[in-house]
């Protein structure tokens, strides 16, 4: 749809301004100077500029020649999080478990209000990476696993971003990252080599991205990462052929941080800059992040005549298109107030989006919800900790690693929160870190807590569960063992933390286990041997209200595992939809099965699945039902969930896969039967010919509360 008016302004512009047009620089407060330099120039973009910085750099936009306003870009990955007073949501991994898009929706729509109020137009969120090689530094930033829950989840948090209409004051873009396969690098390792095929790409990659465009995405950024040797950030088939031919994508690509510099430093595919410039452009992306030497590159390959204009003013079309739709034009600054940022309303969306992301996954003898309990410990080094509820991409680390900045309150930590419900209850409290995760743990303050010798802290840990009845041990990672740059060769538990681990089982005592970790690591060791065992991964800034709430009963857990985990890091893959031919169907030194799978999870109450009926309709549509029913003794919340796997196919495909999943909730001793309806393309794959089809034949249909085959009730059914 051809724009006059950008057309008109796109006709007055010079290359100069063009290649400008295309360039997202980098802001930091030190050198507003550097920046309003830019400005001068042209820069079509910066990112991590907020609030008076952002009003500042965009009048100075509209003082330019043209007066093109700017499109500021955060990351604002869980939350306004580069904002210190911004409301802190729970990490993309812990949001998944909730399997909730209602919820993702609604945290996506205050995260917005938050960076609109701050004059920032863009998010560099959501992540629909899938989370599959858990060695990976940016699993906790993932949906999981699955690209059914994935895409699911993005285009909720997507819509919440972009709102009824783009234009709107609190309305910001979105942006669908990384494109892509960035977390299938081999080895677990950030930004490397890939070796999946075009196929695979298309079969499991492509899904999330697919439904981030129907949604209306309104961005995308490339990986770091490469496809068989050729960098994502310049190739013509992914950016081109597909996303724009075949997907009919109509937003803008921005390049990730620094990529077409890479080029020549990282990835040694480019010479110089010219090269690198040129090979960027002409591949489709349209906005360049932070290679600054793409401005003097392009202008010189145009005016050499070794890269066509067309190419530029198509980039440049694209971002202005983007400019206009949200409005910039006509309102390039906006006044929401800064009472949105980190109000009450968004605390207690960040409270309930906790909730529903706790995953109980062992609970023996019910040890919980807790009863009659006259003294708790509360022990272990991410009991007292906001960095590790809060995972990555908050103020902490974003956009500059601040290592010593306090935690801003309010946040309540698991400590914290225990402390108040006790209090409540008039039970006994006491709190003891006893050890690290890491050399350089830091306290709320920021102050490293770490010593040379833990002993001390340790014993008196021990001494403090001897004399309580129930001890809630929290341990997992900290963020610098997660994160860009930082992947993991080992996933055991770092530090003395499976040591201490060991001392308060030694006690006698009963133990519940509090993992509060940016991703799965290999608990085995205290999962088989706890009393109960809760997943949290990166619950926010309200992580330690809601894990108390749910340890004291007053709600039942609902979260379901969104990745699976290992029991040793040789283990991996585990991803549940393996495929079939290993022979032996597993490593010989560990069980087949993962140590928790994906779905997984408990309430405080059970449920029966029974009665599933497949019938195909017009061999176009597959409808099914199944009796559910609560056969505890307290209300919960299911999520039902669907696989399927094609008996017979042209390329291998894997024995099960999500198509579909429905949360309800049922009373206690409370039946209802579910409905689904699927079209023949829930059956689809991706053959040989990268066409994506649905081969006829038999089908088994798999519903139930778990990816694990004990957990599912199924039913064949045919397609001609
Ligand atoms: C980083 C990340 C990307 C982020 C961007 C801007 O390197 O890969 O996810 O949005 O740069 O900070």
């Amino acid at each position: 749809m051809i724009n006059s008016k950008i057309e008109q302004l796109l006709a007055k512009m010079t290359l100069e301004e063009k290649v400008a047009q295309m360039l997202q620089v980098s802001f930091s407060p030190d050198k507003k100077e550097d920046a309003l330099e830019w400005v001068k120039k042209g820069a079509g973009s910066f990112l991590s500029a907020w609030g008076d910085n952002a009003v500042e750099l965009q009048k100075a936009a509209l003082e330019t020649r043209l007066g093109i306003p700017l499109i500021l870009g955060i990351d604002a990955i869980h939350g306004h999080g580069c904002n210190d007073h911004s409301t802190i949501f729970p990490s993309q991994l812990t949001m998944a478990c909730s399997w909730d898009t209602d919820m993702a929706e609604k945290v996506g729509r205050a995260t917005a209000k938050e960076v609109a109020a701050d004059n920032v137009h863009w998010t560099f969120s959501p992540v629909l990476c899938l989370g599959r090689d858990l060695r990976w530094g940016r699993v906790g930033e993932t949906f999981g696993e699955d690209a059914y829950l994935a895409g699911e989840l993005g285009a909720a948090i997507i819509k919440g971003y972009q709102g009824k209409n783009l234009s709107d004051d609190d309305a910001i873009l979105a942006c669908a990252k990384h494109y892509i396969a960035y977390g299938e690098a081999i080895g677990g390792r950030d930004a490397y080599d890939t070796s999946i095929t075009w196929r695979k790409l298309r079969d499991v990659f492509l899904p999330p991205f697919k439904k981030a465009i129907d949604a209306g995405v309104g961005s995308f950024m490339t990986s770091y990462g490469s496809i068989d040797g050729t960098p994502f950030t310049t190739s013509k088939k992914a950016l081109i052929e597909i996303l724009r031919d075949e997907l009919k994508y109509d937003g803008f690509v921005v390049t990730d941080w620094n990529t077409v510099n890479y080029l020549l430093w990282r990835q040694h595919l480019c010479a110089n800059h010219g090269d690198a410039s040129r090979l960027t452009a002409e591949a489709g992306n349209d906005m360049i992040m932070t290679s600054l030497e793409f401005y003097n590159a392009a202008i010189e390959e145009v005016k050499a005549g070794r890269l066509d204009e067309a190419v530029i003013d198509t980039a440049v079309r694209n971002i202005l298109n983007m400019k206009d739709r949200l409005g910039l034009f006509e309102k390039p600054i906006r006044h929401l107030g800064r009472g949105l940022i980190g109000c009450e309303e968004h605390h207690k969306l960040s409270l309930e989006s906790a909730k529903g992301s706790i995953v109980l996954l062992t609970n023996n003898n019910n040890t919980l919800p807790l009863r009659e309990v006259k003294s708790l410990a509360v022990i272990g080094p991410n009991a007292d900790s906001v960095r590790a509820q809060y995972g990555d991409w908050t103020y902490f680390s974003q956009p500059v690693l601040i290592a010593d900045r306090p935690g801003i309150r309010p946040y309540v930590t698991l400590k914290e929160g225990l402390e108040e419900a006790c209090q409540k209850r008039g039970i006994k409290f006491g709190y003891a870190r006893g050890c690290s995760v890491t050399d350089k743990d830091r306290d709320n303050e920021g102050q490293i807590i770490t010593k040379p010798d833990e002993t001390e802290e340790f014993n008196e840990a021990v001494k403090l569960a001897k004399s309580s009845d129930v001890i809630i041990y929290a341990f997992g990672d900290r963020k610098d063992q997660a994160g860009e740059n930082h992947d993991r060769a080992n996933l055991e538990l770092s530090g003395r933390q499976l040591e201490l681990f060991k001392a308060l089982k030694a006690t006698g005592k009963t133990v519940i286990a509090v993992f509060i970790s940016t991703k799965p690591l290999c608990v085995k060791k205290i999962s088989d041997n706890v009393d109960a065992f809760v997943c949290d991964f990166s619950g926010g800034q309200f992580a330690g209200t809601a894990l108390a709430g749910m340890i004291f009963g007053e709600f039942a857990p609902k979260g379901r595992l969104p990745i699976g985990f290992p029991i040793t890091t040789g283990q991996l893959p585990v991803y549940y939809a393996s495929f079939p031919g290993w022979h032996g169907d597993r490593h010989c030194d560990v069980p087949a099965e993962p140590l928790f799978a994906f779905g997984e999870g408990l309430g405080y109450t059970t449920f029966e699945y029974s009665d599933i009926n497949v019938e195909v309709k017009n061999n176009e549509t597959v409808k099914a039902t199944v009796k559910v029913k609560n056969t505890g003794d307290s209300e919960g919340i299911e999520t039902v969930q669907v696989y399927f796997r094609d008996l017979v196919s042209s390329i291998i495909t894997p024995v099960k896969r999500l198509i579909g999943f429905k949360q309800i909730t049922l009373s206690k001793g409370e039946e209802k039967t579910v409905e689904f309806e699927f079209g023949k393309d829930s059956f689809s794959l991706v053959n040989v010919n990268e066409e994506t089809v649905t081969e006829p034949g038999e089908f088994t249909l798999f519903i139930g509360h778990s990816s694990k085959n004990n957990d599912l009730v199924s039913a064949n059914f045919t397609l001609k």
